[in-house]
């Protein structure tokens, strides 16, 4: 249909309305940021786990703040702008976490989950909020103290990832994009003319262009850019999803992080589960929550959690979906669209067909 529109939101203006969305743990890194950048999109780091990736490959130990200036520094070398995603449920590293990306002048912090805190300053950088309804639109709208710069819809019918919605209601049809849009796009507007940008099983430029068409400011994909050479996922992983069918993929309601999560059900740690020989060690920790008291809760997955059986533990089988945790078995997460995947694309490629084609 031809050459899709520019990006425009905050401080941030791209060539073509393209987010490469946040890939969870270190799927999006700088190589896959930069190569996005490069070829006129948004590429989003993914703060998750950082901390343990950076001690695990420079041999020394990190803190978060210096893990997550780090990863930003290299992804913004040469004038290179990049986001960050952020979630709230990773709370024992989200402040940290904020206050390293403010300080790294990060182009822009998604927040997934949550809602920056009161009193954050956000001078370089803008914000955005994800959601997956209008309804919680809304709510993340009584809770932030400053008007978000862009609002990323997610639909949780298609996209990858951890899923906005209940397990029982995925699939159906009014959590589909098109009919999440237009209440979103109404609180959007009525909230100060926020730009909205969908995501969740965009797939190529006709898709693009139907979502602009229907009043979209732009599009955000995972499963795509996933697909890269770029992309930091193993070589297993890249070949599962070139490899995988309609019915491979599968939404799981067993994530110690409480939602639904999209997989391939050939995940190694998948496969460990369903065989009932997975145990959770839980060295790793990134899933705690706090307690009323302000103390960290135990991971849900955690052995000593009394509802541990009913939860798989992910730190280290998303760690090992990037090949940093040898011996232990992968999850492999993915949106809808994986099945139509046939071959691992460089982002030039895959920037031209999106943008041009
Ligand atoms: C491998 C993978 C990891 C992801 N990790 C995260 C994450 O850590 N945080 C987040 O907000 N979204 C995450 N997502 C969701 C993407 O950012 C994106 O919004 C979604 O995948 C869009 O749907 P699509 O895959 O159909 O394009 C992930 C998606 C994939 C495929």
């Amino acid at each position: 249909m031809g050459t899709i529109p520019e990006l425009r939101f905050g401080n941030i203006v791209r060539p073509y309305c393209i987010i490469q969305g946040g890939m969870g743990a270190g799927v999006s890194g700088p190589r896959l940021t930069r190569a996005v950048w490069r070829n006129g999109g948004l590429g989003v780091l993914s703060s998750a786990g950082l901390k343990d990736f950076y001690t695990i490959t420079k041999g020394r130990s990190y803190t978060t703040y210096e893990a997550v200036q780090e990863e930003i520094a290299t992804a913004m070398t040469d004038g290179y702008g990049v986001g960050l995603n952020v979630m709230g449920i990773l709370a024992e590293s989200y402040d940290e976490t904020v206050t390293a990306a403010l300080d790294a002048k990060v182009s822009v912090i998604f927040f997934g989950a949550g809602v920056p805190k009161r009193g954050t300053i956000f001078k370089d950088t803008a914000f955005g909020l994800i959601t997956s309804s209008a309804r919680g639109l809304k709510i993340m709208l009584r809770y932030c103290h400053q008007k978000p710069d862009v609002i990323i819809l997610e639909g949780p019918n298609a996209a990858g990832g951890h899923l906005g919605a209940r397990l029982e209601d995925i699939g159906q049809s009014e959590l589909e994009l098109e009919e999440l849009l237009p209440e979103v796009l109404e609180v959007a507007t009525k909230n100060g003319n926020i730009p909205v940008i969908v995501a969740g099983g965009i797939y190529t430029n006709t898709d693009i262009w139907k979502f602009r068409g229907l009043g979209a400011s732009g599009v955000q994909l995972g499963t795509r850019f996933l697909a890269t050479e770029e992309s930091s996922a193993t070589a297993e992983f890249k070949r599962a999803v070139v490899e995988c069918r309609q019915e491979d993929i599968i939404t799981v309601g067993s994530s110690p992080c409480g939602f639904p999560f999209r997989i391939l059900k050939c995940s190694p740690a998948y496969l460990e589960l369903l065989a009932g020989t997975r145990r959770p060690k839980c060295r790793m920790g990134y899933v705690l929550g706090k307690d009323k008291e302000g103390h960290y809760t135990i991971c849900k997955a955690h052995p000593n959690h009394p509802e541990h059986s009913k939860y798989f533990c992910i730190c280290d089988a998303l760690r090992a979906a990037i090949g940093l945790a040898p011996g232990e078995p992968a999850m492999y997460t993915v949106g809808t669209n994986a099945y139509r995947v046939d071959k691992i694309l460089p982002v030039s490629e895959l920037m031209i067909e999106l943008a041009h084609n």
